[in-house]
């Protein structure tokens, strides 16, 4: 079997981002013997040219160093104030500073340029995220005609907000350079053919690029998941169950709310706070019976607009709570910061709704482990927005458009007053899509579709 090397910004063990990745991918990279290769989290005024590896949880993990304006202009500038806005069709909320772009390639350049001397020619290389886009073209660049795949976290955009992308026509290129593209979901299928049918007809300097050409690229969708046993567990656990035991004395009889979402504008905190606000205006009988806990652990927070959103919703989190709260009843906890894996499993078990409304999100993994969660004989009901990718996995969670408030607030209603046998039958297939969609069965599809082994363990002929 081929070794397997996996590339993305972070590495294991450092932050959210490789959190869960990282322990989907260990057993495969153990199978593979394989490592992973990423950023240190350093910022240095003279990167080493030469990556240093050292093991990490039991994963081989290889890391180069940044400088700090590198690192400026690759993640908070380009990769998180124009790909990630546009890619969440939020055009209003991207910055755009032409420097960037040369600072995101100089880092995909660093990072091809480091892992090279490590790279066998019957490595499979696995690329994960739109800070990694150019990496492909500049590993072929230096030579490499290796298998090289790339798996999208985000959802893709529309054609007009990728067009408003700086580079676009470069970076789809660039994706053109990889042998196999992974979507979250078939809406992000279907947006990549569009672009790819169209192509955009100009630059606005220099001489008009040639269309894209995508004949080596297959693209499809390896929706990707939770480990729906190990989070069933994990929420029974004592470390959880001491959450639940502490969350119960505090609530009484209430029901409980819980939003759990990194403190980004994606995640349409705000209409959430919003909806609540409407669901207690409208219903007086609910007010004293349940309580919304949102966690929202702040993320990207040099960035203008992410303290923008927190500033908003400070503001409107403390508006609810003049407009409701009683000496001796809060209809809302807001918590700005983040929490270990068996505290939130606790909480997911306990709450009566789960409710993950974000605007646009590639999958949304809290909407999986929400589900894992559950009391099979006493489930809580999911709400969650059309616009997350896993809408196309969850349907038998209650839909909602997450723009539309009273829409939100009526489903809030709806699955406070759910009976037990509906709620049963809901999870019950909800729990279905969990497990047909676990994180090792999108690893193993999108690798055996990226390095098919044929006999022997040998690589088979891919078309
Ligand atoms: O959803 C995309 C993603 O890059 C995830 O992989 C990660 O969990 C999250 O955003 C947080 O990103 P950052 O690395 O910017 O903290």
């Amino acid at each position: 079997m081929s070794r397997l090397i996996v590339v993305s910004n972070r590495t294991p063990g450092k932050g959210p981002a490789a959190g869960g990745l990282a322990v989907a991918l260990r057993k495969t990279l153990a199978e593979r013997d394989g490592f992973w290769f990423g950023w240190s989290g350093r910022l240095v005024d003279r990167p080493d040219s030469e990556a240093v590896f050292e093991d990490i949880e039991g994963i081989k993990v290889g890391k180069i160093d940044l400088t700090r304006d590198d690192h400026h202009a690759y993640y908070a500038g380009f990769s998180n104030s124009i790909l990630w806005p546009s890619f969440h069709l939020r055009l209003d909320l991207a910055t755009i500073e032409g420097h960037w772009y040369e600072g995101y390639r100089r880092v995909n350049a660093q990072f091809a340029q480091a892992l090279l001397p490590h790279i066998a020619p019957d490595d499979v290389i696995w690329v994960h995220d739109y800070h990694m886009i150019p990496l492909a073209s500049e590993l072929r660049h230096l030579g490499i005609n290796n298998r090289i795949g790339f798996y999208l976290h985000i959802p893709f955009p529309t054609v007009d907000a990728l067009y408003a992308i700086p580079h676009h026509n470069e970076l789809m290129r660039d994706l053109s350079r990889y042998d196999l593209i992974g979507m979250q979901a078939n809406r992000d299928v279907s947006a990549f053919t569009e672009f790819a049918d169209h192509q955009s007809p100009s630059t606005l300097s220099g001489s008009p690029l040639k269309s894209v050409d995508f004949s080596r690229t297959e693209v499809a969708a390896f929706p990707i998941g939770s480990d729906p046993e190990a989070f069933a567990r994990l929420a029974v656990s004592p470390a959880a169950t001491k959450m639940v035991r502490r969350m119960e004395r505090a609530l009484g009889d209430q029901a409980l709310v819980l939003g759990v979402d990194r403190l980004d504008y994606s995640k349409g905190l705000p209409q959430r706070v919003e909806a609540y606000e409407k669901l207690l205006a409208n219903n007086a009988s609910l007010r004293r019976q349940v309580h919304l806990l949102q966690v929202a652990p702040p993320s990207r927070d040099t960035i203008k607009e992410y303290q923008e959103t927190s500033d908003t919703l400070d503001a409107m989190v403390g508006r609810l709570m003049g407009r409701f709260a009683e000496p001796d009843w809060q209809p809302v906890t807001y918590v700005k910061r983040a929490y270990g894996q068996p505290s939130l499993a606790g909480l997911y078990r306990l709450a009566r709704v789960g409710l993950v409304t974000p605007l646009r999100d590639g999958m949304n993994l809290v909407a999986h482990e929400y589900v894992a969660s559950q009391d099979p004989h006493d489930p809580g009901v999911l709400v969650l927005s059309r616009f997350a990718g896993a809408a196309e996995i969850f349907e038998d969670a209650l839909l909602v458009n997450p723009f539309d408030t009273d829409e939100t607030a009526e489903a809030l209603r709806l699955a406070l007053n759910m009976p037990i046998e509906e709620r049963r039958h809901r999870w019950e297939r909800l729990m279905a899509g969990a497990h047909d969609h676990s994180v090792d069965r999108w690893a193993e599809s999108y690798l055996s579709r990226l390095a098919p082994t044929g006999q022997n363990g040998q690589p088979a002929p891919v078309r």
